[in-house]
């Protein structure tokens, strides 16, 4: 048995106070799905405080829209500093709420810290104003609004990240938000919020509110809720378009899923291309939008660079999330790792040849430990459960084909449209690529996972709903308003029948 770890929940928070459920909806039970004994307790939630939270981030609206950019800036700058002075006890959070190896972590509170800079400059560039001379004296201007309160539904796989990710771009166009994280990571939401008070961020600029899928329904049908800002999966964001359906005037921004491929041509460096696909699988236990679950390569080449991903993938080391030598931790839940012990028996019902068994495993502790999985198949098949849909675990499935051509086309196959790459030496093979395939992000000789924040981030198909997040993610925040302008105003232009005063 590992340490125990004490965490004190001291309930949502809202307009700046925490407070506990005087009568809960619910509880989420704290669980570190390494150690399931490390960690004991729960926390409380209240679908009424939804409502509260609402009314709080309303409350604050009017005060922090109409705050100079700069005084914005400076208060999410202060923001940023909390989070690197508490980055190690971030990234240990995150390490006990859902298990990511501490090298991953780091990582994560990296990124958060600059995503406020990256926010600040290029971010708040995409939605400057503009002006032109439209007629002497009348001024043309394109200028941007805050939307208001904004909802913010993360996922579990990078709870601080994704989460600050639509937060900061929010915030720095003038919304205030409500976030409601993952019930896998209750604790990384505590520490942020906690965070953005030290920073003396005002009262009801960022509310929280813990709960499960009744309370992030509640908070996307919410009337006074602008628009909704998700993280998640395909499932659940098909499920708040229906439930907002009567309300078109809600900017909903849906980042899905994924089913993403690496394409391998006969010309490709198979020992970079068998690295990137074996960290691209295995990266957060195979728990990433953009993790690498297919690969299609060139029959010329695919026994060899199989055998190279079935080497990597057989010897990545798993461990707990807090031991420095750990590469790849748990899964979530015991729900995810029961799904990969299922998809091995669907890729059985496929015919699938499996060359690395993987699945459940026993790990330091008891805890949802599993090892990586590899598969081929001999033709793609649309239809199949195995092959078509996102598992979330670390699994990887191999087809052998024709051509170059072939292999891009089974590169773009699936219902998914959010991350690829290419392995070739030749760049008009690269730019066929870019052509031919539907997806948010195509990489060339690099891995699909590792998405740059100072990029576009966001897929299509069932990925995403064309609001690209990331280095975009203040044209979303906010919406333009064209202004005709004129300091003096001037008759209109006479027209046959109009009369004169
Ligand atoms: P999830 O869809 O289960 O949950 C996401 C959030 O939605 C959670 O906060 C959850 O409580 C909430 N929720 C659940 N039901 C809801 C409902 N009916 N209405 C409103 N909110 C509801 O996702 P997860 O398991 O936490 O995360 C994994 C998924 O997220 C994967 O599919 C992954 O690909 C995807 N993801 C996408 C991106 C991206 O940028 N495209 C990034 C990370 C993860
Ligand atoms: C993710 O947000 O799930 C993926 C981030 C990455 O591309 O590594």
């Amino acid at each position: 048995m590992n340490q125990k770890y004490e965490f004190t929940a001291l309930g949502d928070f809202i307009d700046g106070q925490f407070r506990i459920p005087a009568q809960p909806d619910g509880e989420i039970a704290l669980e570190d799905p390494g150690d399931l004994s490390a960690l004991e307790g729960n926390v409380p939630f209240a679908l009424s405080h939804v409502d509260h939270a609402v009314e709080a981030a309303r409350g604050a609206y009017r005060g922090w829209r109409d705050l100079s950019a700069n005084e914005r800036a400076k208060h999410l700058k202060r923001f940023a500093a909390e989070i690197e002075a508490a980055s190690s006890e971030f990234s240990e959070t995150i390490s006990r709420d859902v298990g990511k190896p501490l090298w991953e972590t780091r990582g994560e509170v990296q990124a958060m810290i600059r995503k406020v800079d990256l926010t600040l400059d290029a971010g708040l560039k995409e939605v400057e104003d503009r002006e032109f001379v439209m007629a002497p004296g009348q001024v043309a201007r394109w200028r941007h609004h805050a939307r208001g309160v904004l909802g913010v539904l993360g996922p579990f796989n990078f709870p601080g990240h994704l989460v600050h990710g639509h937060v900061i771009p929010a915030l720095a166009t003038g919304n205030t938000v409500v976030i409601k994280p993952s019930e896998s990571a209750p604790m990384v939401a505590q520490l942020y919020v906690e965070l953005a008070r030290h920073a003396g961020l005002p009262d009801g600029v960022i509310n929280l509110i813990h709960g499960d899928a009744r309370s992030g329904a509640r908070l996307a049908k919410h009337h006074d809720l602008a628009g909704v800002l998700f993280t998640g999966s395909y499932g659940v964001g098909r499920r708040i378009l229906e439930d907002t359906l009567d309300q078109p005037w809600k900017l909903i921004a849906l980042e899905m899923g994924g089913k993403n491929g690496v394409a391998v041509a006969d010309d490709a460096d198979l020992d970079a291309a068998a690295a990137a696909i074996a960290f691209g699988a295995t990266a957060t236990a195979g728990q990433r939008c953009s993790a690498t679950s297919r690969v299609l390569a060139m029959h010329s080449i695919a026994e060899e660079l199989t055998e190279k991903i079935r080497r990597l993938m057989s010897s990545i080391t798993v461990g707990y999330a807090l031991d420095e030598a750990a590469f790849m931790g748990p899964l979530i839940s015991h729900a995810a790792k029961q799904r990969h012990a299922d998809l091995l028996g669907w890729a059985r019902n496929d015919a699938a040849e499996c060359l690395l068994e993987g699945g459940p495993t026993e790990g330091p502790y008891a805890g949802h430990y599993v090892r990586p999985s590899l598969h081929r198949v001999a033709s793609w098949d649309s239809e199949s459960r195995y092959q078509a849909e996102e598992h979330f675990v670390p699994d990887v499935c191999v087809l052998s084909c024709d051509s170059f051509e072939e292999a891009i086309a089974y590169l773009d196959a699936t219902e998914y449209g959010l991350s690829g790459s290419v392995f070739t030496k030749s760049r008009p093979r690269f730019e066929y690529a870019f052509r031919e395939t539907r997806l948010g992000l195509l990489n060339w000789n690099t891995s699909t996972v590792g998405a740059s924040s100072a990029l576009p981030f966001g897929g299509l198909g069932k990925s995403g709903n064309d609001r690209p997040a990331a280095a975009l993610s203040s044209v979303y925040c906010s919406y333009p308003v064209a202004c005709v302008e004129m300091e003096e105003p001037t008759l209109p232009t006479q027209h046959p029948g109009f009369p004169k005063l």
